[in-house]
């Protein structure tokens, strides 16, 4: 048996035309969403992210704003620009790129965003909201996933799930957007024990932990859904999962694909959150 394949990328052209027709309807009313990304350092990585939200803005008709800093820049000129961003009202989204260099206290700087504009879902206080139940701004990495799972019809209710890894930024708001499906969530990390005991209990399968290849086909249930979050390089240079996809595909009911996959996703649904704050100050003042 060959997986079906969850396409990240047509769902996410999909998912991009109803945004800018959704963008278009609110410039009718004179109002361009508008996102502003803060990069700080050289890391390659970080750098090709940035581009790519930033082209994917303008592609949507969404405006953009980019403040590249040297990796030794005073963090006080850093917060300066947040607290400038966050008065501006043509800007409705505020995203500093992560990792950010060691002589910085991301915490402190995630909670300088305004939580309005806080389009990463990153703040406190969007953090407290989406662990109630009741999120403003759904982490995007995690929202595409929902959204992936939402197109390919995987039922969630009752489904044993899996993920691997208990990042900020993809693990742990991952739990909290399936446990309020009503699926049983597990969470592993670098620190459990028999990691494949785990993995192969579970319906769907989450890995999000940045090391190739590392969950393979004989870790998996046959006919689970595999979400791969993973990107990183071969020795060879070539883009990869985490999860080998060679031997998944073999055991698998449906996989993500890397490239293709998760990825775009997560750009779409930053686009999502952007239009959304956006929309949500135009309710503001309409009333
Ligand atoms: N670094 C890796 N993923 C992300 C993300 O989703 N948002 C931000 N701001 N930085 C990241």
């Amino acid at each position: 048996m060959t997986a079906r394949i969850i396409d990240g990328n047509a769902l996410s052209a999909e998912v991009r035309g109803q945004l800018a027709e959704r963008a278009a309807a609110l410039k009718t009313k004179g109002i361009t969403p508008c996102l502003a990304v803060i990069l700080v350092g050289e890391d390659p990585a970080s750098a090709v992210y940035v581009r790519n939200k930033v082209a994917a803005c303008e592609k949507a008709g969404m405006r953009s704003l980019r403040d590249v800093y040297a990796p030794d820049v005073d963090p006080a000129v850093v917060f300066a620009r947040i607290a400038e961003l966050n008065a501006d009202p043509t800007v409705h989204g505020i995203l500093v790129q992560l990792p950010l260099p060691k002589h910085f206290d991301s915490e402190a700087v995630l909670e300088a965003i305004s939580p309005e504009k806080d389009v990463d879902g990153f703040h406190a206080e969007n953090v407290g909201a989406l662990m109630q139940g009741n999120p403003r701004f759904i982490p995007c990495t995690p929202y595409g996933v929902m959204k992936m799972l939402e197109s390919a019809n995987v039922p969630l209710k009752g489904a044993e799930v899996v993920i691997v890894g208990r990042s900020n930024i993809v693990g742990k708001p991952m739990a909290m957007l399936l446990l309020a499906q009503s699926c049983t969530v597990t969470i592993c990390h670098s620190q459990s024990r028999d990691l494949a005991f785990h993995t192969k209990r579970a319906d769907i399968l989450v890995a999000a932990v940045g090391r190739a290849k590392m969950i393979t086909g004989d870790m998996i249930k046959p006919g689970a859904t595999v979400i791969d979050v993973g990107i990183n390089r071969t020795p060879e240079g070539k883009l990869c999962g985490d999860v080998d996809f060679e031997t998944a595909k073999e055991v698998a009911g449906a996989i993500t694909p890397v490239p293709g996959g998760v990825g775009p996703m997560t750009i779409t649904m930053l686009l999502a959150n952007t239009l959304e704050a956006a929309e949500r100050t135009q309710m503001r003042c309409a009333k």
